[in-house]
């Protein structure tokens, strides 16, 4: 089993580097790995190249982006941001935008549409899990799927996707739509997840 009570390696770092929640490590390892922000000319550093961030409280994702890139951001959860370590980055109108509320709503979708279309499509958004492993999967595979549907509306040919997924048995077929719509679809852990944690993350390169 995972053990969240205690600050870990990864915890103390991210307070020590200024980042509210350790999973900015997971985005960085990910990034590192799969030249998310890099490699292409995708992904050079114009503010006229746009992320969206989906389930992005408390904010370490948005915050590497916006630390380590000049891209616009667009970030979205049901929970404020927190707003400890940001120095002012999250009130640059020009390059980011924060949406408070569901993802899975109409109305949201609609929002973020109109900002899009967007060059890297990422979710973290994970349900309150119950401790029954079967409810858990159940919702975060359904807000994997949300985010596949974003990544297929709003991304722009060559686009990118991240989406972490709670395994289970039926996290495979989310695998192969990520697969048809992608030129490459895989499934990556990286070593920052917690130990005994079923959390995984799928990551599209290349939209179709
Ligand atoms: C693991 S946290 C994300 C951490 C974030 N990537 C960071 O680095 O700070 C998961 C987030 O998903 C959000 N979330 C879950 N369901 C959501 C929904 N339906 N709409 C919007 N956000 C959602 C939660 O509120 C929570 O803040």
């Amino acid at each position: 089993m995972a053990d969240y009570t205690k600050p870990d390696v990864w915890a103390l770092r991210a307070q020590k580097e200024g980042y509210p929640a350790r999973s900015v490590y997971k985005l960085k390892e990910i990034d590192e790995k799969f030249y998310l922000l890099k490699s292409s000319a995708l992904f050079g550093k114009s503010p006229q190249v746009k992320v969206l961030d989906l389930g992005a409280a408390p904010g370490s994702w948005s915050l590497y982006i916006l630390r380590n890139t000049a891209l616009s951001l667009t970030a979205v959860d049901l929970s404020l941001l927190s707003r400890q370590f940001d120095k002012g980055l999250f009130d640059d109108k020009e390059r980011f935008f924060f949406i408070q509320a569901d993802v899975t709503d109409r109305g949201t979708k609609a929002l973020i549409k109109e900002r899009g279309p967007f060059a890297l499509v990422l979710s973290d958004a994970a349900p309150m899990t119950t401790g029954n492993r079967s409810i858990d999967t159940a919702r975060s595979l359904a807000l994997a799927e949300t985010a596949l549907e974003y990544a297929t509306d709003v991304l722009v040919r060559g686009g990118r996707f991240v989406v972490k997924v709670f395994q289970s048995g039926d996290s495979g077929e989310l695998l192969k739509k990520i697969k048809a719509v992608f030129d490459t679809g895989v499934s990556f852990k990286p070593k920052s997840c917690r130990r005994g944690s079923f959390e995984t993350y799928f990551i599209g390169i290349k939209k179709k």
